[in-house]
């Protein structure tokens, strides 16, 4: 994320994931699912801006920044993880501060790109700010983890991180560049609690919980890694999420793949320019929202 003092308010552009890869390696007693991933933060941003309110009232506003967006319900209470952190800020630290948020979502909804995490970690690292609470990134990320298994990385603030855990712990890593994507989003979103259940798991084996190797250097490198293991049970959950990664994988990318728990989809191209060919020809198919992104912060 990034973040910026304008007067008395702060600005946070806050970053979409795309999952590099994912791999399950079974269910766990709490009925998570242990995994191990590669988030990689990209240029695609919701924008965030905090304000002290004079009263002890968190007020926030929702405002679609995309036409596709404009027919989404985007709660404005405690359904929203906006709201969520900031009241769990509030409760950890026994604030009673209150704040005027604005959020201008771009990044799409129910499309494992993470912005409603994004959103989360924005709120709790302007909120201990604004609000003086004084919490270390480690109390942060306690917190983090508790509003959900994304939250953290997006804390880190950093390009890259090799998730564990159900994706909580996360420790950055370097990549190689350029890292130049076409995301596809679908009409249709899809549930990560319907997409981890339709996958049916078997439980966990402790000898499954290995090591994490070190990362390729290369591009190409990296791109032999890319395979998600959620691809199957949101394939046959949801058509959209089919038709988008078949029209991908016909294309002579680097590799294609679901993010997350779905439905966008992603391609690492070549080249900025296969990435601007391949937007153009993407669009006309009309799968569904296209975009061009590069790896950033
Ligand atoms: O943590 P998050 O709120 O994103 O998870 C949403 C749901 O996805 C969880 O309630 C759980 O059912 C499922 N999930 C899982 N294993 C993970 C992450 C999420 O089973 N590692």
């Amino acid at each position: 994320m990034r973040i910026h003092q304008h007067q008395q308010q702060l600005i946070v552009h806050a970053p979409a994931k795309l999952n590099l890869f994912l791999r399950v390696l079974g269910k766990r007693p709490d009925g998570f699912h242990e995994l191990r991933t590669l988030f990689i933060s990209i240029g695609l941003y919701d924008t965030l801006t905090f304000a002290l309110s004079t009263t002890d009232e968190i007020s926030l506003t929702c405002t679609p920044g995309t036409r596709s967006l404009a027919n989404v319900d985007l709660p404005t209470d405690s359904r929203n993880l906006v709201m969520k952190a900031a009241l769990l800020l509030r409760q950890a630290t026994g604030s009673n501060g209150g704040a005027s948020i604005e959020l201008t979502k771009r990044i799409p909804v129910e499309a494992g790109l993470g912005g409603g995490s994004s959103d989360a970690a924005a709120t709790l690292v302007a909120l201990n700010q604004l609000w003086n609470c004084g919490l270390t990134i480690a109390e942060l990320h306690g917190l983090a983890s508790r509003l959900g298994s994304d939250v953290n990385f997006f804390l880190e603030s950093s390009l890259a991180g090799l998730g564990s855990g159900r994706g909580e712990a996360t420790r950055p890593v370097t990549l190689p560049d350029p890292l130049v994507f076409v995301v596809i989003k679908p009409p249709t979103g899809l549930s990560t609690k319907e997409v981890f259940t339709e996958l049916n798991a078997p439980l966990l084996e402790i000898s499954a919980a290995s090591q994490d190797g070190e990362l390729p250097k290369t591009v190409a490198g990296l791109a032999a890694l890319v395979r998600n293991d959620l691809e199957e049970p949101a394939r046959r959950l949801n058509g959209d999420v089919d038709q988008c990664l078949a029209a991908l994988e016909r294309e002579d990318v680097l590799a294609a793949a679901m993010t997350g728990s779905g439905s966008a989809c992603f391609a690492l191209c070549r080249s900025p320019d296969q990435a601007q060919s391949l937007t153009d020809r993407m669009r006309a198919l009309g799968l569904g929202e296209v975009f061009l992104v590069e790896a950033a912060i």
